[in-house]
């Protein structure tokens, strides 16, 4: 059966997820209140210019003045990693931790193209600070070098490449769309982000487990990103009555479709089953269960 054959069917099979079934307005209320708390006290003040959080700038400088590599031996050619960095599909018979790194580097191209698309064409100075909105656009932001600083602790340097076609008109069209449509593509794209950063960072605990200070930076990134991705999943949802939630739902399995066939490499790291599984259960809050930095809706 095709991938797309094999994903139709296996939608069929789940229960209504948690992630898609509507909030009243009493909780979308508190959510909001509560999200835009966790948000300042996470990521502290908006510097519109810079593009940048007071808290959550600390994080990164600490990165930046601290930088961690692995020793020895490169993990990673960087001479395969960049001749298979452009190609729709790697060559054969790469090793995982290969296939780690060109996955790394092809979501940050779909995440930076998206958020310098809608950079772009936004005045932040005009955003209001009191939307959550303005936050995840700077999130977002941080994530594009979350990803380039992930692959620098294996001795790494992205470049800066174009996402597939496909990539980019969905990532655009969430940017033009009407937010009353817009909203359902980025509620499945955030699911979808959630599930591939999830198993990313527990390949990354299996294949470089060998130098623990070096895995401990990844996990930590990872860390960042995660958390940020579960708060815009739920906001996402905040903003979404029943009708438009049970469409989202429908779409899920097409907005899979289209970003895992546009990174083979997640497919060939990890299997149809068990990435069609991670997906399918959407399982947002169990992807951050770990980490004590979360957020974590009043009404779950
Ligand atoms: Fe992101
Ligand atoms: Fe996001």
């Amino acid at each position: 059966m095709s991938f797309s054959g094999e994903l139709r069917e296996s939608w069929k099979k789940p229960p209504k997820r948690e992630i898609f079934k509507p909030l009243s307005r009493e909780q979308r209320s508190q959510f909001l209140d509560d999200y835009l708390e966790h948000l300042g006290q996470r990521d502290g003040v908006i510097d519109p210019v810079q593009r940048r959080f007071s808290i959550r700038e600390q994080f990164f400088r600490d990165v930046e003045e601290n930088p961690v590599r692995r020793t020895g031996a490169l993990v990673v050619d960087p001479l395969v990693f960049a001749r298979n960095e452009d190609k729709s599909y790697p060559e054969t018979g790469l090793d995982e931790a290969t296939l780690w790194a060109l996955a790394v580097a092809k979501t940050n191209r779909a995440e930076r193209d998206g958020v310098e698309y809608a950079l772009a064409r936004t005045d932040i100075k005009t955003l209001p600070r009191d939307d959550p909105y303005s936050y995840i656009l700077i999130e977002e932001f941080y994530h594009t070098r979350i990803l380039s600083d992930a692959l620098s602790v294996l001795g790494l340097e992205m470049r800066d490449l174009p996402p597939p076609k496909t990539t980019q008109l969905l990532t655009h069209s969430m940017y033009h769309l009407p937010k009353a449509f817009s909203h359902m593509t980025i509620l499945c794209s955030e699911i979808v982000g959630v599930a591939g950063f999830r198993l990313l960072a527990d390949k990354a605990q299996e294949l470089f487990s060998d130098q623990p200070q070096p895995l401990q930076r990844i996990t930590e990134l990872f860390q960042q990103i995660l958390v940020d991705e579960v708060g815009h999943v739920h906001y996402a949802r905040s903003q979404l009555g029943p009708v438009r939630l049970a469409v989202a739902e429908k779409m899920l399995s097409t907005v899979t479709q289209r970003f895992f066939e546009d990174i083979p490499e997640f497919e060939l790291l990890f299997g149809r089953e068990k990435l069609l599984k991670t997906v399918n259960t959407a399982d947002v809050a169990g992807a951050v269960a770990q980490y004590n930095d979360r957020f974590v809706p009043k009404y779950e």
